[in-house]
């Protein structure tokens, strides 16, 4: 009962691309395009890499290897079952840019050697606290997998971790762009401020005027 829609025909579009999507793997959400929108801006349409942690169904790593021919693009994610599902949505697509691992958080790329190689870090990682979720509706908690969405007591952890563990991964004046949820701006703001490396800082708002993706810069 009260099966997203997206799951029952098994298709979400994403930067009008359709995603093929099963349960288990997060739906992909419309402000999440603020992402692809971000790096497309940012982007020297040369030989970048471009590494996605959490790529789930590979909605971002897809849209921007589509868009960025030229880009050497890495996609990563916990979840076996996410990891299958982003390969057939590249196997749909007439793309060869994309390489997966599997791994948490920095764990693929030490294991790639991508130590100040990446141009560009980005993430859609949980970020829903614990207390959180049960407020949530019911369509999300009983269909969509709590791993994808809850990051521990604050909602924080995955995205403090993320801002702590890129600097090494990027060359000088490379990106880290992460989405936030709503009211963390200011916290997230105070984990780049702890660490003298982010030589910029910037919050872009989404269509509702929600500070929606961070972007730390080396
Ligand atoms: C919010 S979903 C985002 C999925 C997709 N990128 C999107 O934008 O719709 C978060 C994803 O991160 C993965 N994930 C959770 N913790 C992780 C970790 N520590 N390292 C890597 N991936 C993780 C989950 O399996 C899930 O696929």
């Amino acid at each position: 009962m009260g099966t997203p829609l997206a799951y029952i025909r098994g298709v979400r579009e994403f930067w009008s691309i359709p995603f093929t999507i099963s349960p288990g793997i997060l739906i992909p959400r419309p402000e999440t395009e603020l992402i692809v929108e971000k790096v497309l801006e940012l982007s020297s349409r040369e030989n970048e890499t471009i590494v996605d942690i959490g790529t789930g169904c590979g909605n971002i790593a897809v849209s921007l290897a589509k868009e960025l021919p030229r880009a050497r693009i890495v996609a990563t994610d916990t979840a076996m079952k996410a990891l299958r599902l982003a390969k057939l949505n590249v196997s749909r697509q007439k793309i060869s840019n994309i390489i997966f691992s599997r791994g948490s958080l920095f764990s693929a790329l030490k294991r790639l050697r991508l130590e100040e190689k990446c141009d560009f870090i980005v993430s859609n990682p949980p970020y829903v606290s614990e207390e959180e979720w049960p407020k949530l509706d019911i369509e999300i908690r009983n269909h969509e997998p709590k791993s994808a969405l809850v990051a521990g007591k604050s909602g924080l952890e995955v995205i403090n971790k993320l801002i702590q563990g890129a600097p090494p991964y990027l060359k000088p004046g490379g990106c880290l762009l992460v989405e936030i949820g709503i009211g963390q701006r200011d916290k997230i703001l105070s984990f780049f401020d702890s660490s003298a490396v982010w030589k910029k800082v910037n919050f872009f708002k989404d269509l509702n005027g929600i500070s929606r993706v961070a972007m730390g810069k080396t």
